[in-house]
């Protein structure tokens, strides 16, 4: 394989958000123009609950897919304590329906109606476990007197392990990991146990955010943990293990909503996203793992076929801009202004 040229199976991304309305216009040509699938996450407001809204999302965004793309949007379910077994049961019938997305409430962005407690959705989750049905887990415990850096960790040992142990078949991916720790809980687990990585984990560390002064683009939650951390993602993605697919968690809010005296959490990084996976597997000498990682083990962990079509990039740089447009405002890129080292070579080129 050239180093100034690599060409992989088209990849997926396993974990995204689009927001809604006139933001389709935005992030939906941003993603579609390196992944052929994505899941999008179900955190509207209101959030996705419903079988029938979760279909409705989804033509919205296929409206916004650019003409001649083939970009699948894969659906999700917001877990509340009320959502019903049936519904679980039309959502498991609901072909484009992949997953049920849970939050504990109020850990994240729009988790106002997460679970509050795991002990109610326990019939839900035993249905989603018969129905092999996967869970995906924004993972981090809410106790406002637990540390900001340790809620995952904590997370992993008071819910993940026991949820693990009751319900021994469940599917499960443990989304956007941050630490060693959800690293080694993931590498112990059967096969049915995944997790996804997003490439802001993978480059960036907690002195981006807070050094030299506090850099509201670059938090997001989980936020960005230690450099050790940072360096046993970048091991588990590069290493070639199935058990690691990626996700963005690209998750734009506007410009005025990050620059504020309470921004919000999200870092917007579709429009380079492949690009900069492709950094961080060059940086390892590991250009070779990143089709698996990319383009593979997600499309296997969720039981999908692999893409037929291919993605080329070359070894060449630019800079996206200071902003796109977003619903009423601008959206500020990551990297905005700044280098990529890689690009998509369109076909026409
Ligand atoms: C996400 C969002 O903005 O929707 N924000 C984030 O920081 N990751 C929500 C999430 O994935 O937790
Ligand atoms: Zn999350
Ligand atoms: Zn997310």
């Amino acid at each position: 394989m050239s180093s100034d040229y690599i060409s992989l199976t088209q990849p997926d991304d396993w974990h995204l958000h689009l927001r809604d309305e006139e933001a389709l216009t935005t992030t939906v040509p941003h993603s579609a123009r390196a992944f052929a699938r994505a899941i999008v996450m179900p955190n509207l407001e209101p959030p996705v609950t419903t079988v029938a809204a979760a279909l409705a999302y989804r033509d919205r965004i296929l409206a916004a897919v650019p003409a001649g793309n083939n970009f699948q949007p894969l659906m999700t379910l917001y877990l509340t304590d009320s959502l019903k077994v049936e519904e679980i049961e039309r959502a498991k019938s609901a072909e484009p329906i992949i997953a049920v997305k849970y939050y504990p409430a109020g850990v994240t962005t729009n988790s106002e109606n997460g679970v509050s407690q795991i002990e109610n959705v326990y019939p839900v989750l035993q249905r989603m476990e018969e129905l092999e049905l996967p869970l995906l887990i924004h993972g981090e415990v809410t106790d406002t007197d637990v540390d900001i850096f340790d809620r995952e960790q904590q997370f992993i040992e008071t819910v993940l392990r026991p949820l693990l142990q009751r319900f021994p078949q469940l599917k499960l991916v443990l989304e956007h990991i941050t630490t060693s720790h959800a690293v080694d809980f993931v590498l112990q687990q059967a096969n049915r146990v995944a997790a996804t990585i997003t490439v802001h984990h993978l480059l960036y560390n907690r002195n981006h955010l807070l050094a030299g002064g506090v850099r509201p683009h670059f938090f997001c939650l989980p936020v960005l943990k230690r450099s050790s951390h940072q360096q046993a993602l970048i091991k588990a993605a590069t290493g070639g293990n199935p058990k690691f697919f990626l996700g963005t968690d690209s998750a734009p809010h506007s410009r005025h909503n990050k620059e504020n005296d309470c921004g919000c959490a999200g870092i917007y990084s579709a429009p380079s996203a492949i690009e900069l996976y492709a950094e961080v597997f060059e940086a390892q000498g590991a250009l070779e793992k990143l089709e698996g990682f990319a383009s593979f083990y997600g499309a296997d962990f969720y039981g999908l076929p692999r893409n037929q079509s291919q993605l080329k990039l070359s070894k060449s740089t630019w800079q996206p801009p200071k902003d796109f447009p977003f619903a009423e405002g601008v959206v500020v890129p990551i990297r905005a202004n700044e280098t990529v080292n890689w690009r998509i070579v369109e076909d026409a080129e």
